[in-house]
């Protein structure tokens, strides 16, 4: 999640060409999680990019229709839909004609903004898993690609196998007798030397200053107050605090780089409508690279020394608050810090590769003492408020919102085409090969049959 921008608002010019490529979208369904008064304006927040995608649906004038997903099921809810739409038959967009949506119209696509219930980030990609089940296009990335970037300590671990720089950390997720200095006597028992897989070890491993984070949590949850430790009495306090904070997560320590904040937002390149979708795959299976929108930096204005510069809850959701007002994004000059941004889109493109993005996604970077860029998180379906960075990245790439929407619809219609062409291409191959091995199997037999009788082998009078 992001920086809040009080000063921009985004333009909603027409976007030119973006009809043309939804012939096939004949309505939208906004899907959103259920909001109540009581939320934290972290959720809440998800009214405010329903409302942005619906402003941009009616100027591309495609039909919409909001959907409040009860109960983070959304198969029963899209079923209703389909119900009162009244279709009977499988005219649905799913060629299986699946039982649950086959009411709905034909070329109807799914936009997924919902998030997970609160205290339950692991069920962050069910949404987009039924959606993957009903074979209904929907927007932005996979379940895989969403549960892959909800996890930070698997983020981690894949980007540093990548060769993606990341911050020195690991994970924490148990603290051991607090005399013994947090060392917990299991950590010998599994590891022999000491330093085994989740206590807190990892504070000998990572050099201070840390900070702490649930690893499954977005929007800046558990990084407020002293997010930042200096000491390893202050770290094994915080920790304590998380993981009861967060129960059932683990925690991510991460050294505290000290340099600038970056983040790129990266948008679904526009589908070629004329080709074969195949031909929009990469050799690593991924269609054309995204659009990488301006790098935007976000600067701690007026910050005192010792103060920690970060981009915690206090900063993205509390207007009051000194770091809400003392944080404000700028979008660098270019000429004047060329090899920089250049090596943050670079980066930022291989995060998005390597978690499997589509649609849209945002990637957090900051630089450490030397001003070495390190990735510290991926976003998958960021925040598409009129405030929030996305949508500031792409006004300053020129980008309206509607031109926005419309890409991440189109990449959703292309890429469910392009899965469900792969689907068929697969069965192919196995019914193909299926008839070749039959033919084999006739084939042999008549050999046999043609051939003179073997003389079997005798052992000891036994034949085998
Ligand atoms: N290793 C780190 N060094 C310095 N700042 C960090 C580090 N990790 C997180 N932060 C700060 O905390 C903010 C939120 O962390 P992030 O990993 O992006 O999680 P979230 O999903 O909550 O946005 C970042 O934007 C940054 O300001
Ligand atoms: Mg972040």
């Amino acid at each position: 999640m992001e920086l809040k921008d009080r000063a921009r608002r985004v333009r909603w010019s027409r976007g030119s060409g973006s009809r043309s490529r939804l012939g096939e979208v004949s309505r939208v369904i906004i899907a959103h999680n259920p909001v109540g008064p009581a939320d934290d304006p972290s959720t809440s927040d998800v009214l405010a990019q329903v409302e942005l995608v619906a402003g941009a649906l009616a100027e591309l004038g495609i039909a919409a229709t909001r959907l409040g997903v009860a109960d983070w099921r959304i198969w029963e809810d899209l079923q209703r839909l389909g119900a009162a739409q009244g279709r009977g038959g499988p005219g649905g967009p799913g060629s299986r004609g699946t039982a649950g949506t086959a009411g709905l119209a034909p070329g109807t696509v799914v936009f997924n903004l919902v998030e997970a219930p609160p205290g339950m980030p692991g069920v962050h990609p069910a949404t987009a898993a039924a959606l993957e089940l009903l074979d209904l296009p929907f927007s932005g990335s996979s379940a895989a690609a969403l549960w892959l970037s909800t996890d930070k300590l698997a983020t981690r671990a894949l980007l540093a196998a990548e060769g993606v720089p990341v911050p020195a950390g690991g994970r924490l997720d148990r603290l051991g007798d607090p005399g013994d200095n947090g060392r917990d006597g299991s950590d010998e028992v599994n590891a022999g030397d000491g330093r085994g897989p989740g206590g807190a070890e990892v504070l000998d491993r990572v050099p201070p200053p840390w900070i702490l984070k649930p690893a499954c949590e977005d929007a800046s949850l558990g990084l407020d107050g002293d997010a930042v430790c200096a000491t390893r009495a202050a770290a094994l306090a915080r920790a304590a605090e998380l993981l009861r904070r967060f129960p059932g997560q683990p925690l991510v320590v991460e050294r505290y780089l000290p340099g600038r904040e970056l983040n790129v937002s990266l948008l679904a390149a526009p589908p070629c409508d004329q080709r074969d979708p195949r031909d929009e795959r990469d050799p690593r299976g991924q269609r054309q690279p995204p659009m990488v929108l301006p790098v935007a930096e976000i600067e701690f204005v007026d910050y005192p020394p010792g103060m920690p510069r970060i981009v915690g809850y206090e900063a993205k959701w509390q207007p009051n608050s000194f770091a809400y007002t003392h944080t404000v994004r700028r979008f660098p000059s270019e000429a004047a810090e060329a090899p920089l941004l250049a090596e943050a889109r670079r980066l930022a493109l291989a995060a998005w590769r390597a978690c499997g993005l589509s649609g849209y996604g945002r990637v957090d970077l900051r630089l450490d003492e030397r001003g070495v860029p390190h990735v510290l998180e991926v976003n998958a379906n960021p925040c598409l408020a009129a405030d929030a960075g996305f949508m500031a990245a792409a006004e300053q790439a020129g980008l309206s919102a509607a031109e926005v929407i419309s890409r991440i619809l189109a990449d959703a219609v292309a890429r469910h085409r392009c899965d469900r062409q792969e689907r068929v291409d697969r069965q192919e191959r196995v019914d193909r090969r299926e008839r070749v091995d039959q033919v084999d199997r006739v084939d042999r037999r008549e050999r046999r049959q043609d051939a003179p009788a073997p003389s079997l082998p005798v052992a000891g009078g036994v034949s085998f």
